[in-house]
């Protein structure tokens, strides 16, 4: 049996992270896995999570099985977090994931559940991960235009112009904020545009939010998907807790459901079907420290202010690159870094000048030249300038 496996390419994104672990140079600069890391180049334990966990440990009297479908106070907090406070309760359904990954693969799956023939949209470029899970699931999908590579910035005309061939029924899956791997985002009247065409179609929006409150604040990185909820009658949206609450190894996520208020029972009972069918019970432990944060004041107001550290901290960086790129090349070519938001940009060099500076500067970007801002500080920031520079980016 097993000789009948082949062998899986990698996926690039870990492959590169391994990539740079065994690089034995003292000085390399890690700009691939979307990891938030300090200037010291610490993934830290947020404090108001740390005490969260404290308080697991002293009240937490059963390791019994929980919710199935996950705990609702749980998906209260998250459903205020993202959709805002009078969220519909009355036509919401939520599951439990592990991580945002889990909450994109159930979302796929309940899709596929209740439309075996719907395609599935999304952006070119997207994250890699989504067209290897569609892949995978031999799931039917087309790309929709994105990015432009001249200015980078999204080129929206193309995306409206390719949107119109959706048909009622298929889903587009669109980035909340923060667009992986570009950075580059939709503004509040785009978003707006997005639904015009998506009421007029009948397709079905399905968003992935993994970094709420890495780009403009916890609020504003919610308005497109908010925009969105209160507009069209059915919508998925598959939250991430791995960056924001910075509980990566914790896989938390959140699967949010709105459709009708008629179909809530059964939609509600399908996504904890999923649950059972593909690993039963979701973790447990990072569930209840994000309900913690979000629901005690003290610790709620203490997340906010560092998770404000880490956005305004990427903010600077961004502008400091900006700033640098702007002093070396002379020009404003540059310039959509700082325009850019979240921890990724993709800079536009190729796949050889991004080998070179990974060869020669031990400088590590995924190879479409995405970088993650969070893997610069102060020091390194000159250093990819100039091999940006150098590279004949
Ligand atoms: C990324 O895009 O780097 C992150 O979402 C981590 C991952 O799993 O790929």
């Amino acid at each position: 049996m097993l000789n009948n496996l082949k062998p899986q390419a990698p996926d690039k994104i870990l492959a590169l992270m391994e990539e740079y672990r065994a690089d034995e140079r003292d000085q390399k600069v890690d700009l691939g896995v979307g990891v938030y890391k300090d200037a010291e180049g610490v993934t830290p334990i947020m404090s108001a999570i740390h005490k969260a966990e404290k308080q697991v440990w002293e009240t937490e009297t059963t390791k019994k099985y929980a919710g199935l479908a996950g705990q609702p106070e749980f998906h209260a907090a998250m459903a205020e977090m993202v959709l805002g406070k009078g969220y519909p309760a009355d036509r919401l359904s939520c599951l439990s994931t592990v991580g945002g990954t889990g909450a994109c693969r159930m979302g796929f799956e309940l899709a596929r559940m209740a439309n075996p023939d719907t395609t599935i949209w999304v952006s070119d470029p997207t994250w890699p991960n989504h067209l290897s899970i569609l892949n995978f699931m031999g799931q039917a999908f087309k790309t929709y235009s994105y990015f432009d590579a001249e200015t980078r910035a999204v080129d929206f005309d193309a995306m409206l112009s390719d949107l119109k061939a959706v048909k009622s029924g298929d889903i587009v899956l669109l980035h909340g904020c923060c667009h992986n791997p570009t950075g580059a985002n939709l503004t509040l009247e785009q978003w707006g545009q997005v639904a015009d065409l998506l009421e007029e179609s009948g397709a079905i929006p399905m968003i992935d939010l993994a970094y709420q409150g890495f780009g403009d604040g916890l609020e504003e990185d919610a308005a497109g998907t908010r925009l969105i909820a209160q507009r069209l009658p059915e919508v998925l949206i598959a939250a991430s807790c791995s960056k924001n609450f910075g509980i990566y190894r914790e896989r938390t996520g959140c699967l949010m459901v709105l459709g009708d208020a008629a179909t809530q029972k059964t939609t509600q009972g399908s996504l904890a079907y999923l649950n059972r069918q593909t690993y039963s019970f979701p973790p447990y432990h990072g569930q209840a420290l994000v309900t913690r944060v979000l629901t005690d004041p003290a610790l709620r107001a203490e997340w906010e202010a560092e998770l404000e550290e880490v956005r305004t901290g990427m903010l600077a960086l961004r502008q400091q690159l900006a700033d640098e790129l702007r002093r070396l090349s002379n020009s404003d070519r540059f310039d959509f870094v700082a325009e850019h938001r979240g921890m990724f940009s993709r800079l536009g060099a190729t796949p050889e000048q991004v080998a070179k500076m990974k060869a020669e500067n031990g400088i590590y970007m995924v190879g479409d030249s995405r970088i993650n801002i969070a893997g610069l500080n102060k020091n390194s920031v000159p250093l990819l300038a100039r091999a940006l520079l150098d590279a004949g980016v």
